[in-house]
């Protein structure tokens, strides 16, 4: 074999296999409604896009210090600080070109070949994909519905071994749209190991409150981005706020693989920091009014959702009433409903018999999508 062992066993995200589908039936002519979709319909706020353009006019287009420029870690720091009390220096930050390289930089810093991270089961599928690339192992520890798809910090204590490297905990959560709890975060700080807290979601809260890492333990690593909640995906923009010790090391990869993060994208980041308040908030009051309306109604079509989601913008719904095979289902309601969903099963055995519902689709998107979910249960 010609293709090295790492790239053949690489997983693909099962989700693409749908959208890839959607979109040739797309191109044969057929109206297709997405509600697959990880990010934001919304465009970028007008005042980040502003920044970029003048980022560009200005020529500030070169590569910039591999940590990334000093006024996004400073203005980084200064989010975290308001939002959370939480103080951070700016040599502490590593601006890079998303979250997911940002994931790339901690787990390659941070395992040898056989260490094991405990990531829950279900997860976000690039995890257990970019551990395994860097030689780790994951190991899964259920999480239920019933109990909004929350850690329970004992299970998470019993399956610590002297391999264990760290906890990987995502709030609010994708694919459940759920937030841990201020009390289970604490007791999954205190068993002592550092903790990878994927705080991408955070600001897309819309009922209770997220709670950052740094507010338990400094044993730990934040990955955070501007994908999400400042409407960014396209500007390839995250960060890592690291432990002192490691951020050389993980400087050292950065400057390897990716130089640094892109110049422009990192000037328009500052605007998103400090001028997109407004534009944030309107976003996120049009995603509550559609999970408001989505959570409702996939229960009257008989989707189970035991706790409400109430972060990102993802329902992780039961489905196991029509099938307990989750990727068939996905492909039946795509051919027979022209719905893009996402099947549980690209998120882990944990969320086999679930179907993932995105509401980063217009309100009117919604209620037509869910319509011909509705028509083709009766038929069904
Ligand atoms: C939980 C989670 N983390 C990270 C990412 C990656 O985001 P980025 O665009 O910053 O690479 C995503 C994207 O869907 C996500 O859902």
């Amino acid at each position: 074999m010609i293709i090295a062992a790492r790239a053949v066993d690489f997983s693909s995200f099962i989700v693409m296999d749908v959208l890839e589908r959607a979109n040739a039936l797309e191109r044969q002519g057929q109206d297709i409604i997405h509600l697959e979709i990880g990010e934001p319909d919304f465009d970028t706020p007008q005042c980040i896009k502003e920044a970029g353009i003048k980022a560009i006019r200005e020529g500030k287009t070169h590569y910039t210090h591999s940590q990334g420029i000093p006024e996004l870690r400073d203005a980084i720091c200064h989010h975290y600080r308001e939002k959370y009390g939480v103080h951070i220096n700016p040599e502490q930050v590593i601006v890079t070109s998303g979250t997911s390289p940002a994931m790339l930089l901690i787990f390659s810093t941070l395992l040898e070949p056989g260490d094991k991270i405990i990531v829950s089961n279900p997860y976000y599928p690039c995890y257990p994909n970019i551990i395994k690339y860097v030689g780790g192992n994951c190991i899964f520890v259920n999480v239920y519905e019933d109990d909004g798809f929350q850690f329970r910090p004992e299970e998470v204590a019993q399956k610590i071994s002297p391999q264990t490297k760290g906890i990987l905990i995502n709030s609010p959560s994708n694919p459940t749209g759920n937030l841990l709890s201020a009390e289970r975060i604490q007791k999954i700080a205190d068993l002592g190991q550092y903790i990878i807290s994927d705080e991408i979601y955070h600001g897309m809260v819309y009922e209770g409150k997220e709670h950052t890492i740094l507010e338990y333990t400094d044993k730990a690593f934040v990955l955070n981005g501007f994908s999400k909640l400042y409407a960014m995906t396209g500007w390839r923009l995250g960060y890592v706020i690291s432990p002192p010790d490691f951020v050389r090391p993980m400087q050292k990869i950065q400057q390897n693989f990716f130089i640094s993060a892109s110049s422009v994208s990192q000037w328009a980041g500052i605007a998103a920091l400090n001028k997109a308040k407004g534009d944030v908030e309107r976003m996120r009051t049009i995603f509550d009014q559609r999970r408001l309306y989505m959570v409702k109604r996939l229960r009257e079509l008989g989707f189970g959702i035991s706790v409400d989601p109430v972060g990102a913008f993802y329902i992780l719904a039961r489905a196991k009433h029509l099938s307990n095979n989750s990727y068939e289902l996905a492909f039946e309601i795509l051919e027979k409903a022209g719905v893009g969903v996402a099947p549980g099963i690209d998120f882990g055995s944990g969320a086999e018999g679930y179907l993932r519902f995105s509401y980063a689709n217009s309100l009117e998107n919604i209620t037509e999508g869910l319509r011909k979910i509705e028509e083709f249960l009766k038929n069904k």
